[in-house]
């Protein structure tokens, strides 16, 4: 298993499990749901038919029932099948957003967030939004105590 895996499945668990926990407070994940860059499969624990998808095997091997072994640039699905895609702490590793936004339904939400702290965290969730600059911002706040997640709730305009 690569160090950075096992680092953050066993260090970051309690962490990442509780802003996840707080990310789900503030929406209802409907409909077919994706999780690009799954990680050690937080997300999963809580939403066990999201769809868990990371380049990560190691990772992945602890991601629920539907996991796919693949990258957010090239994600192996049909166009506008998911109705909620997250997004969790990884979206700075997406060379090719595009691709979220094309397996998003037409009504579909988006969930996508960044970590940071208390000092930078205007900035990246400023950041967060200029990535989806055409996108309609439904909703945007932070989770976490210490290490915080900016998250913002999105979807398309068309
Ligand atoms: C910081 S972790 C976040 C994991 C998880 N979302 C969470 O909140 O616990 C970032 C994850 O993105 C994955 N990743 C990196 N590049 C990726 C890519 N191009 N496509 C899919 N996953 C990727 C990494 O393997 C890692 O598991």
């Amino acid at each position: 298993m690569a160090m950075s895996s096992k680092i953050y499945a066993d260090w970051m668990k309690e962490i990442q499990d509780e802003k996840i926990k707080k990310i789900l407070e503030h929406i209802q994940p409907q409909g077919r749901i994706l999780d690009i860059g799954c990680g050690a499969g937080f997300l999963e624990k809580r939403l066990p038919n999201a769809h868990a998808v990371d380049i990560d095997l190691e990772n992945l091997k602890k991601a629920g029932a539907k996991k796919v072994l693949a990258s957010g640039d090239a994600l192996p699905f049909k166009s506008r099948i998911f109705d909620t895609v997250f997004c969790i702490d990884a979206i700075h590793l997406m060379q090719n957003k595009e691709e979220l936004e094309r397996v998003l339904s037409g009504e579909g939400r988006a969930i996508v967030s960044t970590f940071c702290n208390e000092y930078s965290k205007q900035e990246k969730l400023r950041w967060l939004k200029s990535e989806f600059k055409n996108w309609k911002i439904q909703k945007e706040f932070f989770v976490g105590s210490g290490e915080l997640d900016a998250v913002i709730v999105c979807n398309r305009y068309s």
